[in-house]
Order: C-alpha cells, then structure tokens, then sequence
C-alpha cells in the first residue's frame, strides 16, 4: 500500500553539501548531491510520496523553508549550522512538525566541536554515519511514519 499522495516530504541540504562528490571525498564519499538528490527522488516516486529538495548555504534561508514551505515531514543536514545555529533549532521549534536529523558522517566520531548538535534534542530522530545511506534510511523512515499514523496532510 503507498502512502496517501497527498503527503509531502520536504529535504534540506545545510551549508557546502553542493560540493559533495569534490569536499574531503574520505568523509562525505564520492557521490554527487544530484546523485544523492536522483536517489531520493526514485525512492519518492516508488513509494508514491511528493518529494521537495533544497540546498543553501545560507542560515535565514533554511530558517525561511523550515518556517513557510508546506509539507508533513520534515529531514535535514544541516551541515555546520547542526553545531551553530539556535536560528535553525528554534524554526524547528516554531513548526513542531516531524523531523529526521541526517548527517553523512558520524559526527560522534569526528572532532569535539562536532560532537554537539544544537537540533538533536528538538527531532524525532537521528540518523549519522552511513554515507549516502542516512538520507535513504531516513526518507524510508519518514514514510512508515506518516503511513503508520495514517498522517493526512
Ligand atoms: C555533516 C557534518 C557536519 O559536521 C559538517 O559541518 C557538514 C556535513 C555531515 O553530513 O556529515 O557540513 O552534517
């Protein structure tokens, strides 16, 4: 059974995520973010939900689509600004709408700064570590929850 069409799964890309597949590839892989987005999108079409992606580098601009764009649940890297910004927490706050926390590397494995995520206590979930993988778990994670809930938009 697929989820009901209505449902929208909106994905945001933080800060320097447009280099993937050029940025520290023994970090974040080899993988493009068309590639990475052309994964989502098939996953998406498969499972018949509508899938929007966004990348920016810029903190007002995230904080404008977590705030204003319309959609059920909500998955997010948001990249550097996970360690910095009470902008991006407190617009995840403002919504309250379900939200999956993604992260390409383990950030827990990394440098001490990156061991505090200022989001990780306000989402559902999290998922860090797993490459390319962490998007596609957490876009399948997202979908057996709003179907789960029987989520009407
Ligand atoms: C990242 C981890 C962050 O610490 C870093 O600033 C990023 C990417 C990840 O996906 O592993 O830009 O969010």
């Amino acid at each position: 059974m697929k989820t009901n069409q209505r449902n929208k799964i909106l994905v945001i890309h933080g800060p320097n995520l447009h280099l993937l597949g050029k940025r520290q590839p023994e970090v974040y892989g080899n993988f493009s973010l068309k590639e990475l987005n052309q994964g989502l999108a098939e996953k998406a079409r498969k499972k018949g939900v509508d899938l929007k992606v966004f990348q920016s580098n810029s903190e007002g601009e995230i904080v404008e689509k977590i705030t204003k764009f319309k959609y059920d649940f909500l998955i997010i890297n948001p990249a550097a600004y996970t360690h910095t910004s009470v902008a991006i927490r407190d617009a995840l706050l403002g919504v309250n709408k379900p939200t999956i926390e993604v992260h390409i590397s383990n950030i827990y494995r990394r440098e001490e700064f990156r061991k505090k995520s200022l989001v990780s206590d306000v989402v559902l979930g999290l998922i860090s570590g797993l490459g390319k993988e962490s998007y596609l778990l957490a876009l399948d994670a997202a979908i057996t929850f709003l179907k789960s809930r029987n989520f009407k938009p």
